[in-house]
């Protein structure tokens, strides 16, 4: 769907326009921020930044500088230009990432007690969001990949069958994933639409893809309701910067604005926000010549790393599988196991010998990112750092470092939201067994909610996190770390 206004201008930065007029006015200010532009930084601050921040971080003035949680004026145009740009109805901008603008997204379209379809491989915003809009629930179980170990995408084919079982209010997936890695978005779309529900999308890691065409497309072109994207992962824009898109029909547009006023703080960041507008109007009017350098370096770069003894590179070659649907060039995913280093000593080889940060790792690969920051200089270091460890034996012999995946999911005694907002208290792990879970417990790697709120302890859960830690992985959400206790619904 596209934003048809003619008035609107792709070249312009309405808001960050209205903000660097309204600084170079050098008022006197009697109102917040307490710094009052004025206020000099603590030095070590002022070499930090790399200049004064200060005089820049403005606040709402009526009539002058617009307010995220009524815009009338420069904030509204920037969002109709960002809604433009990536052709849907409607664009808030937002200013705690993807996480507020999932929670937002679920409490947005599901009340209490409906059923929200996602897939246990959710980031923890999207459970964030099932906890505070007491929606229910209904798995896509973990298909973990055969060749990374993880899930990589949502299977249509099982989503149908969830359909059938049950009444389902919204579709909730994650595309791409953290591995670059994408769900048929729009066949899901299709089938929630059919079945009168909506279609949610995660696509914290896709904010680049509609404008390349050499890209997969993005879920804002593919017949969502609502796609949140991080904008400040893959492209320019400052850290906590995202956008939640909407396309007009199926969600309530004024519901989204009142959760977001909810949810968001009422002081939002002018210097957040006016990145946000930067980093608009460069897409929309470099993006594709942008894109397409990081286009031909990625593919000039998986096919190097491809050529480098014991590393792979996947891409194309995991499609048509586990409901892999397509790849984002961009992202890439390093299977490093075979030198015999794991992902881990591999991701900190890089780091303390070449100065290289990847995105992330996990026992087999390290990922790594291209975005419009970077050059073929930068892609050229990576490349041969990648060669020289590759050539640096482990002295350890190559193992495939497998993890067996979780049992099969546990029974939900309680909806999460239920179980979270009544009394818990701390058992023995070993005494937990048929008692429900009031913790969150997610064993990393691989970073999959083993255990929600709500949900009942059993055997097979006890012993696989009991692996994990002899293993030495860690587990997040629990209040005890060292997971000798649990807690439990009393
Ligand atoms: C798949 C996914 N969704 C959502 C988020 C949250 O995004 P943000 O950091 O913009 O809040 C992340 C963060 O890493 C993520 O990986």
């Amino acid at each position: 769907m596209t934003q048809t206004d003619k008035t609107l201008n792709q070249e312009e930065m309405p808001f960050l326009a209205s903000l660097l007029k309204e600084k170079q006015q050098r008022q006197t200010s009697f109102h917040m921020p307490g710094h009052k532009g004025t206020l000099a930084p603590h030095p070590m601050l002022l070499e930090y930044w790399g200049g004064d921040v200060q005089p820049a971080d403005l606040v709402e003035i009526i009539g002058i500088i617009d307010y995220l949680h009524a815009p009338k004026d420069k904030l509204l145009e920037a969002q109709k230009l960002a809604a433009q740009s990536h052709e849907v109805d409607q664009t808030f901008f937002l200013i705690n990432g993807s996480t507020v603008g999932n929670i937002t997204s679920i409490m947005g379209t599901a009340f209490d007690g409906e059923k929200v379809i996602m897939p246990r491989a959710s980031h923890r915003s999207v459970y964030g969001g099932v906890v505070l809009s007491g929606a229910i629930p209904v798995y896509v179980p973990p298909d973990y990949h055969p060749q990374v170990g993880f899930p990589l995408a949502t299977d249509t084919q099982v989503v149908a069958r969830l359909f059938q079982e049950h009444q389902i209010r919204a579709i909730h997936v994650t595309s791409p994933n953290y591995y670059g890695y994408l769900s048929d978005v729009q066949q899901l779309a299709e089938m929630a639409h059919a079945h009168g529900a909506m279609m949610l999308v995660d696509e914290a890691h896709g904010s680049h893809l509609a404008f390349h065409e050499a890209l997969p497309h993005s879920a804002t072109q593919l017949g969502a309701d609502v796609i949140v994207q991080s904008t400040h992962k893959t492209q320019g824009a400052l850290t906590q910067c995202s956008m939640l898109h909407l396309n007009h029909g199926r969600v309530n547009a004024a519901r989204i604005a009142q959760i977001l006023g909810l949810l968001q703080t009422s002081s939002p960041s002018s210097i957040l926000l006016a990145s946000l507008d930067a980093a608009r109007q460069f897409m929309a009017t470099q993006g594709r010549a942008l894109l397409e350098d990081v286009y031909q370096l990625s593919v000039m770069a998986r096919e190097a790393i491809r050529q480098i003894d014991g590393l792979w590179c996947y891409g194309e070659d995991l499609l048509g599988s586990h409901g892999v649907f397509n790849y984002d060039p961009t992202k890439l995913v390093i299977r490093v196991s075979d030198t015999g280093w794991n992902g881990f000593e591999f991701y900190q080889l890089l780091r303390k010998e070449y100065g290289i940060d990847g995105e992330f790792s996990d026992l087999k690969h390290v990922i790594c990112s291209l975005t419009i920051g970077d050059t073929e200089l930068s892609v050229m270091k990576l490349l041969n750092a990648l060669k020289s460890i590759s050539e640096k034996p482990s002295g350890k012999p190559v193992s495939d470092y497998e993890v067996p995946p979780p049992s099969t999911l546990p029974e939900m005694a309680l909806s999460p939201r239920e179980a979270y907002f009544i009394p818990s208290k701390p058992v023995r792990l070993d005494t937990a067994i048929g008692q429900i879970c009031a913790d969150n417990i997610i064993p990393y790697p691989p970073g999959i909610p083993l255990l929600v709120p709500g949900e009942v302890i059993n055997q097979d859960t006890v012993d696989y996190l009991r692996f994990i830690m002899r293993m030495g992985g860690g587990v997040v959400g629990p209040e005890d770390k060292s997971l000798e206790t649990i807690r439990v619904i009393t």
